[in-house]
């Protein structure tokens, strides 16, 4: 059989009776029959002295046919060895699908097969769990590896992420993005020095004054001209959908640009997009139902490159050998070039940032300049130069472009349609903001950073946690097992990945039954070790923000029931205080200013992609300005009458809060 043969079996189906007769047949058959007959030459010695000399030239090329399979069938032994040894181990006690246990590549051809009808893939693992009815089940997706084991139980989760130091961060992120991030610290063990030094430099990024102070009031510029492309568009739309997805997406990578780096306006895409939509004279469909394709503006390089390479990420999460495919990706000019442009910005924003340490100024002016001195502050301790320019850093920063604009962006799309879809919600948000907020209600302006950062509400707060738990951005959590364990009940081997998933059984569908005994010690419920509540099964699929909040004084409870949108515990989201700050602002801005009215059917689905996060495939809006007819304004003939919007980008407040 040649080399050929094997891999199209190999790569066509896999299955284990097909490959075991192909290998077997013309090697091992013809092996045998070659040892019989070598053997029978061997016990006839005078079986050669019968033959007359034409017949020698025959008999030695007959064994040297047998000598070649002889040869053929010890080649295939090691390789049939070899098939034994990578074909699926399952687990004992975990259930699994019985057909994949006997394939080469287990559940590769049906995850792909699934990969290729829905371009999603999560939702196809957590479909096992319900397939075999449990709350712990393995599937077979590395040939040669440990199955993957998928866990939907919330309280078991939460243990393993809180308080189990047997877990830690699992390859399987550094797979997907090593190759465009190989020093970004989400790869690493928490063990591991790169780990650590990474985190010694961004941590105070995170901080509640660095956010409150630096961070969030340039994401909030950013959303601000957000709402006024929207305000341009709808008043040109005349009561027409039009897709908000681009417009929510470079909103948010302009957020995250501007809070790293510092933006200045004319950078800014939504301002590039503002302008575009600003001089577009298209026609409007005739159907109101039908949407308006307002034009896109140019994207700049880096922008457009951070773009390309998140994009890249869709490839890898969706592969079977994702680390292969990155590589392969990384040889395409396209990739090459956005690389190269990426590398370039953030060199030139570190030596800005560099010559503003060298002036002297030592008051933050962004995330980038504020490592940077961290750096400074970090090297004269150990007693050595500064490397501002080091692989770790760039890497971090290029992390947060990518993982801070998508999932962020991606949550706000998800939301945007909930809230039309949900009226009552939108229009509980809106009262709750004009009761929190009457001054500006009154001044007829959107309320300031100033005054949003200082506020709580309760029911912002719902809203945001609700919308995530719906949104499913990043669907599961992945960890891997340092040592050998239990889960549920099961063994669970030492290098194992187990993924924890979000978007099944506890957290959006009817709760699984799990007995509290199998439940590792710290996770049971019934000795009131679980984390958070638990959620009702008959509404737990139905949006209703009010969940979040106590029934006794509405406060908002973080615990009422399993969330995963950020992971937990030390390796859970590092950008969890900005994106929650970023999300509070953008929910209460939008709703502020709009009316999120209903959007035609066909508009309107619910159906998602995997991408870097997982997207909706439809995010349209109609809107209708909601600051006109809450003070009154819409009711009496002032339809068309613009109000003040407060876009100040150097605004006091901002520079003040
Ligand atoms: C809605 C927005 C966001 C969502 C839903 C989200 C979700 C997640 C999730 C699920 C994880 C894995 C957690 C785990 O394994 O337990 C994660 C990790 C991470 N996220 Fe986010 N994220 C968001 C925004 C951000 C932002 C704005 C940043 C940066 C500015 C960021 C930076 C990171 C980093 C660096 C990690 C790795 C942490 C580690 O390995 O220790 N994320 N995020």
């Amino acid at each position: 059989m040649t080399i050929y043969k094997m891999m199209v079996i190999l790569f066509l189906d896999f299955q284990a009776d097909e490959f075991m007769e192909a290998v077997a047949r013309p090697s091992f058959e013809g092996c045998a029959s070659a040892f019989h007959q070598l053997i029978d030459e061997e016990t006839s010695p005078h079986a050669g002295e019968r033959e007359d000399d034409l017949r020698i030239g025959t008999t030695t090329n007959s064994r040297l046919i047998h000598g070649r399979t002889l040869l053929l069938g010890l080649l295939a032994l090691p390789l049939y060895l070899g098939y034994r040894a990578i074909l699926p181990k399952p687990l004992a006690g975990i259930p699994y699908n019985r057909d994949a246990a006997g394939k080469l590549f287990g559940d590769v051809p049906e995850m792909m097969g699934y990969v290729m009808g829905t371009k999603r893939i999560f939702c196809w693992l957590t479909s096992l769990t319900s397939r075999h009815n449990s709350a712990i089940i393995q599937a077979f997706i590395k040939p040669g590896s440990l199955p993957w084991v998928v866990v939907t139980d919330p309280f078991e989760a939460q243990d393993i992420l809180l308080r189990r130091k047997e877990f830690d961060r699992s390859g399987f992120f550094g797979e997907l993005i090593g190759g465009i991030l190989p020093e970004q610290h989400i790869q690493f063990l928490s063990s591991d020095s790169r780990f650590k030094n990474n985190r010694n430099l961004i941590n105070h990024l995170m901080a509640p004054t660095f956010i409150r102070t630096v961070s969030a009031p340039e994401v909030y510029k950013s959303i601000s001209t957000l709402i006024k492309v929207w305000q341009v568009k709808a008043d040109m739309a005349k009561g027409r959908p039009f897709s908000t997805h681009h417009d929510i997406t470079y909103a948010a990578l302009d957020g995250i640009f501007a809070s790293s780096f510092g933006l200045p306006e004319e950078e800014s895409i939504t301002k590039k997009r503002l302008e575009a939509i600003s001089e577009w004279k298209g026609a409007l469909p005739s159907n109101a139902d039908e949407p308006v394709s307002f034009p896109d503006a140019e994207v700049p390089q880096p922008f457009a490159s951070v773009l390309i390479l998140s994009n890249s990420v869709t490839d890898t999460q969706l592969s079977p050998a994702p680390v292969l495919t990155s590589w392969v990706l990384r040889k395409f000019p396209y990739m090459k070039k956005a690389i190269a442009i990426k590398d370039d910005y953030i060199r030139n924003k570190v030596e800005e940032s560099m010559a503003l340490i060298n002036k002297g100024d030592t008051e933050p002016r962004n995330a980038l300049h504020s490592v940077c001195l961290r750096e400074k502050e970090v090297a004269e301790k150990e007693g050595r130069q500064p490397d501002y320019q080091k692989r770790g850093i760039a890497d971090e920063f290029f992390g947060f472009m990518m993982a801070g604009h998508d999932t962020s962006a991606t949550a706000v799309a998800w939301g945007v349609k909930m809230l039309t879809d949900k009226p009552s919600a939108q229009d509980e948000l809106r009262a709750t903001l004009h009761a929190e907020f009457p001054q500006a209600l009154s001044e007829k302006r959107a309320p300031t950073y100033e005054e949003l950062s200082k506020a709580h509400i309760p029911y912002l707060d719902a809203v945001v946690e609700e919308v995530l738990r719906h949104a499913n951005t990043i669907a599961f959590v992945v960890r891997q097992a340092l040592q050998d364990t239990v889960v549920l009940g099961c063994h669970i081997p030492k290098g194992t990945d187990v993924f924890l998933m979000a978007n099944g059984a506890g957290y959006l569908e009817p709760n699984m039954t799990v007995s509290d005994d199998v439940r590792s010690p710290g996770a049971r419920r019934g000795t009131g070790k679980a984390l958070s509540g638990t959620w009702d099964d008959g509404n737990i699929g139905k949006f209703r923000p009010e969940r979040w909040l106590t029934a006794e004084d509405k406060t908002f409870n973080s615990m009422a029931g399993p969330q995963l949108a950020f992971g937990l515990g030390t390796r859970g989201c590092f950008g969890k205080r900005l994106a929650i700050q970023t999300l509070k602002m953008q929910f209460a801005l939008i709703v502020w200013y709009f009316k999120l009215l209903p959007t035609p059917a066909e508009l309107s689905g619910y159906d998602a992609v995997q991408k870097f996060a997982r997207e909706p495939t439809q995010c349209y809006v109609r809107l209708e300005k909601a600051l006109n007819e809450s003070t009154g304004e819409g009711q009496s003939g002032d339809e068309g009458k613009d109000v003040r919007v407060d876009l100040k980008w150097d605004s006091a407040d901002l520079a003040g809060s």
